[in-house]
This record gives structure tokens, sequence and C-alpha cells, in this order.
């Protein structure tokens, strides 16, 4: 499922849930904001908004994977409860993308 955020009618970004291909977890993909619009709180509604979609669908874990220098995108997961979740795998040779993940059951929720 793919998400698009609207403000004053343009798309000021956009993020994707789907299946994660592991028993109970969903994949949070594609997550992009507009330079435009950034920081201004985009980012957080589109994670809230996957988070709801795949604890809606009735998945138990949301996780996404995020490059090791990319600290923005990691302090916004890491504010929406994500931690990382111990995977890491080489994206271009010698740059690493790191596992998160979040649980998405009730006591979870922020
Ligand atoms: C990472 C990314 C998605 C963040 O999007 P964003 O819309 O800027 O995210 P938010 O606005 O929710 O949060 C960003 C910052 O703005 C701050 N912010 C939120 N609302 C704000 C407001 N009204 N005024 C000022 N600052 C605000 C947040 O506190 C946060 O601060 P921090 O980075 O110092 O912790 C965006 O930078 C991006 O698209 N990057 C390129 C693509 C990418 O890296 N995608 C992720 C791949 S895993």
């Amino acid at each position: 499922m793919r998400f698009l955020a609207d403000v004053d009618g343009a798309a000021a970004g956009t993020a994707s849930g789907g299946d994660g291909e592991s028993t109970g977890a969903a994949a949070l993909t594609a997550m992009w904001v507009d330079p435009a619009f950034r920081r201004a709180g985009v980012g957080d509604l589109l994670v809230r908004t996957v988070v709801e979609w795949a604890r809606a669908e009735g998945y138990d874990r949301l996780f996404l994977w995020v490059t090791a220098v990319n600290l923005n995108a990691e302090r916004l997961y890491s504010r929406n409860g994500f931690q990382r979740a111990g995977g890491s795998q080489e994206v271009r040779p010698g740059e690493l993308e790191f596992e998160m993940s979040r649980a998405l059951h009730p006591r979870s929720l922020r």
C-alpha cells in the first residue's frame, strides 16, 4: 500500500507498507519527503500512517532498512518506536544498511 502526503494539493512525500515475507512482519519502504516540505512533520505523519496500516492489517511487527549514514531518517524512526534489530547488509560496496523494527501490538502504542 502506497501512501502520499498531500499538502495543499501538492505531493509532499510518500511511504509504502507491504508484506515483509516473514511471519507476522510488515515492511516500511520507499520513504521520501520532497526537500521543500522537510522538517515540518511530514515524515512523522507518513511513518505513523504506515504503522496504523500495518496494525490494521494484523501484523505483529514492522521493519525497515536504513543506511548507516542516514542519521535524519534513523532519528525519525527512533522517535517513532523503531530500534536497530540486528540485521545489516551492504547496499553498495562499503555502504552498510541496518534493519530497524518495532512491535505493533496495542501496548506498544505511543
Ligand atoms: C528522512 C526524511 C524522510 C525525513 O522527512 P521529514 O518530513 O523532514 O521528517 P520530519 O519533519 O517528521 O522530521 C525531521 C525533523 O524535523 C523536525 N520537525 C518536525 N516538525 C517540525 C516543525 N514544525 N518545525 C521544525 N522542525 C520540525 C523533527 O523534529 C525532525 O528533527 P530532527 O531531524 O532534528 O530529529 C527526509 O529527510 C527524506 O525524504 N530524506 C531522503 C530520503 C530518505 O532518506 N528516506 C529514508 C530512507 S530509509
